[in-house]
């Protein structure tokens, strides 16, 4: 059986191959991917109380449209029910991590890989991250898959570069969404083939009870 890596090349591949041919067919390939339709919820709130006693925790993220902004959101709001006061900010809205005892990061996937924004946020904030309490998470379509637990593990390769930046005591993996209203240009038509060939399915897969335990797993260690 071929592993993650292996498969998820492989169709990678194929989706290019796919997408590059659609690309020559004609410019009214616009046409077909359209723009992003709906609209994309970037949240960037605080819950818990915040006093002398309640540690104060960021959960940060880097998301494209939205669904891992969403997950980001659970997690921030299951921690708060174990005490914590809590921001949730998306990566580009965090300046300092001096007021944070701990750090709470996560990613969307694309190309099997955190988002760009979020690796840069990691580099950058480095130093911070290295002396406190650190997670890390990301959110993908691969776990919606048919049958995709079976690559569970080897999608830990997709969270190297955070592990060896950071150093985290917790990481989850979460299923996440595809929307194709709300992609355009080539991501549309790439994942619009994907999705027209079985490959990825489209919908919302978040798993809202996955998501709080694997946040009620870290509240004893942030
Ligand atoms: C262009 C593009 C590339 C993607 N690449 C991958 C991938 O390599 N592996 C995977 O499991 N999911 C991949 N996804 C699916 C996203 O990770 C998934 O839709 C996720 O929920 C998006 O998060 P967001 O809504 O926060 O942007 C890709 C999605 C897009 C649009």
């Amino acid at each position: 059986m071929p592993n993650q890596k292996e498969l998820t090349r492989r169709r990678f591949l194929l989706l290019a191959g796919s997408a590059a041919g659609t690309a020559l067919v004609s410019t009214a390939c616009d046409a077909i991917a359209g723009h992003a339709g709906s609209e994309v919820r970037f949240i960037n709130t605080s819950y818990g109380e915040e006093n002398s006693m309640s540690k104060k925790v960021l959960v940060t993220y880097a998301s494209r449209t939205g669904s891992t902004a969403g997950v980001a959101d659970a997690i921030g709001k299951a921690l708060a029910k174990k005490g914590a006061s809590i921001d949730v900010k998306p990566m580009g809205e965090v300046n300092d991590l001096g007021q944070y005892h701990a750090v709470v990061a996560g990613s969307a996937i694309r190309g099997q890989k955190w988002l760009p924004e979020a690796t840069e946020f990691l580099s950058v904030h480095q130093a911070e991250i290295s002396h406190k309490p650190f997670a890390s998470f990301m959110v993908c379509i691969t776990l919606a898959m048919k049958n995709g637990d079976q690559y569970r593990e080897g999608l830990k390769s997709w969270m190297a570069s955070v592990r060896s930046a950071g150093k985290p005591l917790g990481e989850g993996y979460f299923a996440g969404a595809l929307d194709l209203d709300k992609l355009s240009g080539m991501d549309k038509i790439k994942m619009g083939t994907a999705a027209s060939l079985g490959i990825f399915p489209k919908g919302d897969f978040r798993d809202w009870n996955a998501i709080e335990a694997w946040a009620d797993s870290l509240s004893g260690i942030l």
